[in-house]
């Protein structure tokens, strides 16, 4: 096989990972997925009524801002077809179950529309056509799995059409580096080291994942902490299809609950309890009662899409939930430039602890900024007071890597730029910026 990149210390492409490379989906495993698509339309189709007869707040049950069923974006359709429970739309999940706006199909980013992809018998041989070697998200994962150590590499599986390109036999595309990305930082913040302390010392951490998108980190983290994890994901029943489909065929010696919402104490767990838990958005209060402490909450690239009351109530949640010792770990961008929220500053109305993690192991983040938030001081959280990457002449070895990467690959000198811009100027000009740039036809990347 061709070597694509130069660099010794680079993983190295080995080959393609086709659709015919996926291994296909049992019979077992296909009928607990569409078990999980009855359950999720009946979920979706009660939704209305339950909503009116808890008096919950619509605002925040029901699907908001950029999740709005009305909203110009393929997330609808797609769901549709999803929970039709076809066994070929199924078995390739990963093709429709677009959670990171990049599609899959066409490699391309796709934020509007209502395309759902056609699969046609020979996609294999098109696409290899069509995109005959790896793109830059293959040079970026390079980069930023050169420097951690290697058990901080997730791996994930060539299953429910996972394609990509082949680095140490598994799949590398677009998502896999974002989901490495955010593990890189999660490290880098001494949150990793941590999760992997409270193992050794109590046998399972608590983490929860607000919009869990189709589990992409869920599986990446349970994978790096070999599986002794109580992970919850509280998303929209539409997006815990996807989650709940994956994470099933991909973790099956784990539990998977499903909650419907009708007995709060089936969610109730034992200290040594291992597994997911999905809980429906508009029945998280049930899952808040329980009172579980919880080691770390996640949310990436979710709460600026989200509508402004739905994450004030997050925050409020959070804050009770991670409680002294717990973390909430945040990536995400100013989305005001494209009508959606800053998120960061409601969160700061409830944690009065904030830590900015500046990447050390990435030359340029692919979207937003990663906060890590508390009720204390993130030291007083983490029992190890060395972080990975603290001395000074490793900072200052990384800081020329990342400036070199910068120079040497102009398209991350762009990416820097708008970032920077995005930072300096009021939402309003960046917008008028981003549009006269695409008119001119320039293409932003990330
Ligand atoms: C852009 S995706 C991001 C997915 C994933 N976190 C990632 O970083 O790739 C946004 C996620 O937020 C979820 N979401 C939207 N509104 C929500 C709400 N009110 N409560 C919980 N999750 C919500 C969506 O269903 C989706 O899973």
């Amino acid at each position: 096989m061709p070597e694509f990149f130069m660099g010794a210390n680079f993983m190295r492409v080995t080959g393609r990972v086709r659709l015919r490379d996926n291994r296909p989906i049992s019979d077992e495993e296909f009928r607990r997925a569409v078990g999980i698509c009855s359950a999720i339309r009946r979920l979706v189709d009660s939704r209305a009524d339950y909503i009116a007869e808890k008096r919950l707040d619509p605002e925040i049950a029901l699907p908001g801002n950029n999740w709005d069923p009305n909203a110009d974006q393929p997330f609808q359709n797609r769901y549709r077809h999803i929970v039709e429970g076809n066994y070929d739309v199924l078995n390739r999940l990963r093709l429709y179950a677009q959670f990171s706006s990049f599609d899959l199909v066409t490699q391309s980013i796709v934020t509007r529309g209502r395309e759902v992809p056609k699969i046609p018998d020979d996609f294999d041989e098109r696409f290899e056509h069509r995109f005959p070697g790896p793109d830059h998200w293959i040079e970026r994962y390079r980069m930023i799995t050169r420097f951690v150590p290697v058990d901080i590499r997730a791996r994930f599986p060539k299953v429910l059409g996972e394609i990509g390109w082949e680095m140490e036999g598994h799949p590398v595309n677009h998502d896999v580096y974002a989901y490495q990305e955010r593990v890189n930082l999660m490290y880098e913040a001494g949150l990793i080291d941590e999760l992997r302390r409270r193992i050794r010392a109590r046998g399972v951490v608590n983490i929860l994942e607000i919009g869990g998108g189709y589990g992409g980190l869920a599986h990446a983290l349970t994978g790096l902490l070999h599986g002794a994890v109580n992970y919850t994901i509280c998303d929209l029943p539409e997006s815990l299809l996807s989650s709940a489909i994956y994470l099933g065929v991909t973790h099956p010696k784990l539990r998977h609950v499903l909650y419907e919402g009708n007995d709060p104490s089936s969610l109730a767990t034992s200290e040594q309890w291992m597994g997911f838990r999905y809980i429906p958005n508009a029945f998280f209060d049930d899952f808040c009662e329980l009172d579980e402490g919880v080691d770390l909450a996640i949310n990436t690239l979710s709460f600026p899409e989200m509508a402004q009351a739905q994450v004030r109530y997050y925050g409020d949640r959070l804050k009770r939930l991670i409680g002294d010792g717990g973390a909430l770990f945040e990536q995400n961008e100013d989305g005001r430039w494209m009508g959606m929220l800053d998120c960061k500053s409601i969160l700061a109305e409830s944690f009065p602890c904030k830590r900015r993690i500046s990447p050390k192991t990435i030359p340029v983040v692919s979207k937003g900024e990663a906060d890590v938030w508390s009720n204390q001081p993130l030291d007083t959280i983490l029992a190890s007071r060395t972080l990975p990457f603290e001395g000074l002449p490793v900072r200052m070895q990384l800081s020329l890597w990342r400036l070199s990467c910068l120079m040497t690959t102009p398209s991350l000198g762009l990416i820097w730029l708008r970032q920077m811009l995005q930072r300096q100027l009021s939402p309003g000009l960046f917008a008028m910026i981003k549009r006269l740039w695409n008119r001119l036809g320039g293409r932003m990347r990330a």
